[in-house]
């Protein structure tokens, strides 16, 4: 880490990618790391767990981005924030249907509260959480960031394409404020303390939450959602990537995003392991990783669901030095510790 980055503001941060990512930032040497949350999909005890890990404790407030002071005035508080990682937004799909407009009103104002902040405190870095959903389906594999986007599927999408067009039209008028989107793929796993993880406040919508949940006896046998995609055996296929990858590539983009280095704003890197991996692959591998056997079915396709994508993400590579290190074997016994642990 550069030494002269001692402070970033982190939204979200006692959320699933937010709390891995505090850890990044602490085990790479950033002093303060202040974090905005209003704990909708969190909790507050999640910083005893940070600090369990590495021992800090990051500076947190309880505040609502969308509401537009409130992030105001933590920046006014902290004339020493060097960088934002932008995480707070909501994010399940099928609800995101139900509820556009909140989901438009989120997304969006909080976005636009954190650029207008980033602009008036001049915070010289802003990292963004996109997601490969901008993609849509498309027919060439793997894909890369000069990947054509298309149309999204749900509201939740289309906040992630609107939220990186802002950005872009953001940083034509701010070129002094280096702003970097960085697209993930399918975010899994946990810290491998078990300390740190997802935790499913609401009904989990993602697979690898269902599978451990329903291991764990908390939900009943889950369905496979169609194996009848144009796939190896018929079920979807993913790029899924341990979440301590994707907090690393963070600290990375803001090192980049704090260099001379970066000369296109915003750059745009994809988060992926590169992998395909078919929903079925997936469940064998967290019953063989973890000698459990699965209680599932399956059932008709789930509506919205691309039959298959996965990343090329030797852009994030290339320019951020950042490579998953961990398999997806690791994935599933950190994800499935985390769930025990969660039961303790
Ligand atoms: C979903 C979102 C994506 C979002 C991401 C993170 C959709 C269409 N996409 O990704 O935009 O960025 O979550 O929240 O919802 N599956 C089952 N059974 C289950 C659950 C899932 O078979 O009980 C399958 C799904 O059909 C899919 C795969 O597992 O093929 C992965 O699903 P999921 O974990 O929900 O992620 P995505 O759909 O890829």
């Amino acid at each position: 880490m550069n030494k002269e980055l001692s402070c970033v503001l982190v939204t979200g941060g006692a959320g699933y990618i937010g709390s891995h990512t505090i850890i990044e930032l602490f085990n790479a040497g950033v002093q303060t790391v202040i974090s905005v949350d209003n704990y909708s999909n969190s909790t507050e005890e999640t910083y005893a767990r940070i600090e369990a890990v590495c021992g800090k404790n990051p500076v947190h407030y309880e505040a609502d981005i969308s509401h537009p002071g409130h992030l105001k005035t933590i920046c006014k508080a902290h004339p020493e924030i060097q960088g934002i990682i932008h995480f707070a937004a909501l994010k399940a799909v099928g609800e995101s249907v139900e509820k556009p407009l909140e989901y438009y009103r989120n997304n969006l104002d909080g976005l636009l509260h954190v650029l207008e902040c980033v602009a008036e405190f001049q915070i010289k870095s802003f990292i963004f959480s996109s997601s490969c959903t901008v993609y849509g389906q498309t027919s060439v594999f793997p894909v890369n960031e000069n990947t054509p986007l298309s149309e999204p599927e749900s509201p939740y999408g289309y906040t992630k394409l609107a939220g990186e067009r802002i950005i872009r039209d953001f940083a034509v008028i701010h070129p002094e404020i280096h702003c970097v989107l960085l697209r993930y793929f399918n975010p899994v796993g946990a810290h491998p303390s078990g300390l740190i993880g997802e935790i499913q406040l609401q009904k989990p919508n993602n697979l690898v939450p269902i599978i451990t949940m329903s291991a764990a006896g908390i939900l009943p046998a889950f369905s496979v959602h169609g194996n009848d995609y144009p796939t190896r055996d018929g079920t979807c296929i993913r790029d899924y990537v341990h979440v301590c990858d994707i907090a690393d590539a963070h600290v990375k983009a803001l090192r980049f995003s704090q260099s001379e280095v970066q000369t296109v704003n915003p750059e745009i890197f994809n988060l992926g392991s590169g992998e395909g991996v078919s929903v079925l692959e997936a469940i064998k591998a967290f019953e063989r990783v973890n000698q459990l056997v699965l209680n599932y079915a399956i059932g008709p396709r789930r509506a919205g669901d691309i039959s298959a994508i996965y990343s090329d993400s030797s852009k994030a590579e290339k320019q951020l030095q950042w490579k998953p290190a961990y398999t997806l074997d690791d994935m599933m016994a950190s994800a499935w510790k985390w769930q025990q642990n969660l039961g303790k």
